[in-house]
């Protein structure tokens, strides 16, 4: 049984926001999300957060049936914090106390943690760090057994010379936190109830401080200023490049890579610069992405290539495509194998079909287009009319001539020609050219107009 409690109350004053602390986001997710998923992901089965500062958004943000918000009104210390939460943690679990403000806690090292918890010892995550202003100290006695947390604001000179911290994070077993969370006072620098008092309560009793270290500052770094936040992106982006790089991805620069999601990669995938991989994106083998893509929950087929500055959302693009440069596929978008989209070319709800083409400055919406078909420079399907959309229908080896608009709902049969320039409202039979312009005139003697003084 694992109890998490995770403090999320505190103002973030630091943050010069508007915005509650903990939803600040790391890879585009609230930092208190971030905890709350590796808490689940440690198996706990009672979720609970303590909230004050912006508690309605901090609420509504991270609402989910497993997890229960407590109220703490004033932000009297962390114990006090904990303290709000008593009546919801259970004797005979194990209690992790975690911070909203510290995102990128590990699964691994709560688990290391948890381990240290029995009847007659505690967990306590420490790390052994160079500078560790503003931390509580780590106080052991001649045995190396640890007896107390000293915070930085009331530590001795001698103590301020310890280089292992509190992370902040800890374990008990719930009846050993429950009977001492009263023994705490705020007798102390802040005049707050410090949860760090526990471990010298813990000493006290006779229960042994077992220590879990940290792997690294960055897993254990609190937030408190946008500097950090930005620190703490970049060490998260370039894990995740890292992970893609073990798998056989080719990234032209990793610190040039943002995933704001997760990215399932095939084999030889190679990825250039400034590219956003947004909710979930999946690259098939031999996938090429140039500079400046961004994608979002998107399925990419094998050996697809996305060239620069293209933009795909909600889309799905078959084998052996070729997308862009400057293409924009909107939500709906469904490119068949062998499709090439081109420059300034938008898809929207669009079926493209097997080896067809658009290949120039086009809007393609609310439409079904067959297979071997070209769809010309500058052709538009009109699908809106200002209140309702329409669909366009085009079937197999059609050619739509170069600025052709598309009225819709207008079907084009199979094998059927569009002239440049037309625009279509009626319906197309198999094999018909379609032409609907003003005849050309060429007329003789014609004076340009010249410029009035
Ligand atoms: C705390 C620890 C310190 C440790 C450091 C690690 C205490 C007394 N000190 O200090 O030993 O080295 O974390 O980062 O615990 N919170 C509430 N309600 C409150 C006060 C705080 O919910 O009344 C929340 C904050 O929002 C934050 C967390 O508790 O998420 C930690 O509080 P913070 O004020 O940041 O403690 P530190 O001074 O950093
Ligand atoms: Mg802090």
């Amino acid at each position: 049984m694992l109890d998490i409690v995770v403090l999320a109350a505190g103002k973030g004053t630091r943050m010069k926001s508007d915005q509650p602390k903990v939803l600040h986001t790391i890879a585009g997710k609230p930092m208190l999300s971030h905890v709350l998923d590796t808490a689940r992901k440690v198996g706990a089965d009672n979720l609970n957060v303590v909230i004050g500062h912006g508690s309605e958004l901090v609420e509504q943000t991270v609402a989910a049936s497993d997890v229960k918000f407590v109220m703490q009104t004033e932000q009297l210390g962390t114990g006090h914090a904990v303290q709000q939460v008593e009546h919801l943690l259970r004797d005979d679990a194990v209690v992790i106390i975690l911070c909203g403000d510290v995102p990128l806690i590990k699964q691994s090292t709560l688990t290391d943690l948890v381990a240290q918890v029995s009847a007659n010892s505690m967990g306590l995550l420490t790390l052994d760090i160079d500078n560790a202003t503003g931390y509580g100290r780590i106080v052991r006695d001649h045995n190396g057994e640890v007896i107390a947390i000293v915070e930085h604001k009331d530590a001795t000179c001698e103590q301020l010379e310890i280089c292992e911290i509190n992370t902040g994070v800890m374990a008990f077993k719930g009846s050993h936190l429950k009977a001492w969370l009263h023994l705490i006072s705020n007798k102390n620098s802040s005049g707050e109830y410090y949860l760090t008092d526990m471990i010298a309560i813990a000493h006290e009793k006779g229960i042994a401080i077992a220590t879990a270290k940290a792997e690294s500052e960055m897993e254990v770094l609190g937030v408190n200023n946008r500097m950090q936040q930005a620190m703490l992106e970049r060490h998260f982006q370039q894990s995740i490049a890292e992970d893609l790089m073990v798998n056989g991805v080719t990234m032209m620069d990793p610190m040039r890579f943002d995933c704001r999601g997760s990215i399932a990669v095939g084999r030889d995938v190679h990825i250039d610069v400034n590219c956003v991989f947004e909710g979930e994106v999946k690259l098939g083998n031999g996938v090429v992405v140039g500079p400046n893509c961004v994608i979002k929950n998107a399925v990419i087929g094998d050996n697809t290539v996305i060239k620069a500055n293209s933009m795909i959302d909600d889309a799905t693009v078959a084998n052996d495509c070729e997308v862009g440069p400057y293409a924009r596929l909107r939500p709906g978008t469904e490119l068949q194998s062998g499709v090439k989209i081109g420059n300034f070319v938008e898809t929207k709800k669009a079926v493209i079909g097997v080896n067809s083409k658009v290949n120039h400055l086009s809007y393609v919406g609310d439409t079904v287009v067959g297979s071997g078909c070209n769809l010309g420079a500058g052709v538009i399907t009109c699908n809106y009319d200002g209140a309702n959309k329409f669909k366009t229908e085009i079937g197999n080896n059609v050619f739509v001539g170069t600025n052709t608009a598309l009225v819709a709902p207008v079907t084009l049969a199979d094998g059927s020609t569009t002239g440049a320039g037309s625009v279509i409202s009626n319906s197309v039979g198999k094999n018909q050219l379609a032409v609907s312009r003003a005849k050309q005139r060429n007329i003789d003697g014609w004076v340009r107009p010249s410029k009035k003084h």
